[in-house]
């Protein structure tokens, strides 16, 4: 199984794809994730990508499409993957077509209004990124992980200014993406509105295990 995850800031394509990976056993693959553990690390990287990131823009193709070749060569994707977050623009589309033939993209469909609450609630892991949310999916201490009980932090990107940029980034770059895999006959729209539990059962419907 080769997806992509295509969608607005804070649809839910995290979440899902952290589902989805366990369940299939195919690794999740966050460009996000990448940039995000980078700047953990300060790693040159890091370094590099953090203003453009807090400040809601988007990353150089040129960079992140190295990334990600670099990433889809290791072992554990030859058999599949979940591209969450790449491609976001169509320049990045064109490159992962020279690079592995993906077998859709999964176009998360939500309002401006949900994405707005949803980010402005999200808060994730600092040791293991796991994502929590204060209206919808609370942890059972506030500002602990439940899974490795490391401490919940709020991202950069998810201040309102920030949101506000994403979101007008995602309408001109990356929101022609669903028109690019729709004339390819590779998009598939599903309602990210639900609780991810449903979400991910319709995911089943469509992808059976
Ligand atoms: P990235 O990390 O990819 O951010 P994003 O696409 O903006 O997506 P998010 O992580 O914000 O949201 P999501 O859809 O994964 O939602 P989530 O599941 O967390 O990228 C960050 C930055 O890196 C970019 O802005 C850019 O600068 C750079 N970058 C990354 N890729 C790049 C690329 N290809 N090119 C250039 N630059 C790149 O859910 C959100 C919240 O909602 C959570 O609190 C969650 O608990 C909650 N939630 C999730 N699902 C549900 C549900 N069904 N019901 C209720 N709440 C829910």
């Amino acid at each position: 199984m080769k997806l992509i995850f295509l969608g607005p800031p804070g649809a839910g394509k995290g979440t899902l794809a952290a589902l989805v990976a366990e369940t299939y056993k195919i690794p999740h693959i966050s460009t996000g994730e990448i940039f995000r553990e980078a700047i953990r690390e300060k790693t040159p990287l890091g370094l590099k990508v953090q203003a453009i990131i807090d400040a809601g823009q988007l990353v150089s193709d040129d960079i992140t499409i190295e990334l990600v070749r670099e990433r889809l060569a290791k072992g554990d994707a030859q058999k599949g993957f979940i591209l969450d977050g790449f491609p976001r623009t169509i320049p990045q589309a064109e490159a992962l077509a020279g690079i592995v033939a993906v077998e859709h993209a999964v176009n998360f469909d939500i309002a401006d209004e949900a994405v707005v609450e949803r980010l402005s609630g999200r808060r994730v892991c600092k040791v293991c990124s796991q994502n929590y949310n204060t209206l919808y999916m609370k942890p059972k201490k506030e500002g602990v992980c439940d899974k490795c009980g490391g401490d919940l932090y709020i991202r950069e990107d998810d201040k309102v200014e920030s949101i506000t940029k994403r979101l007008e980034v995602y309408r001109k770059q990356t929101a022609p993406l669903i028109d690019y895999y729709r004339k390819k006959e590779k998009l598939i729209d599903i309602d990210a509105k639900p609780a991810s539990g449903i979400i991910m059962e319709k995911f089943q419907e469509l992808f059976p295990v």
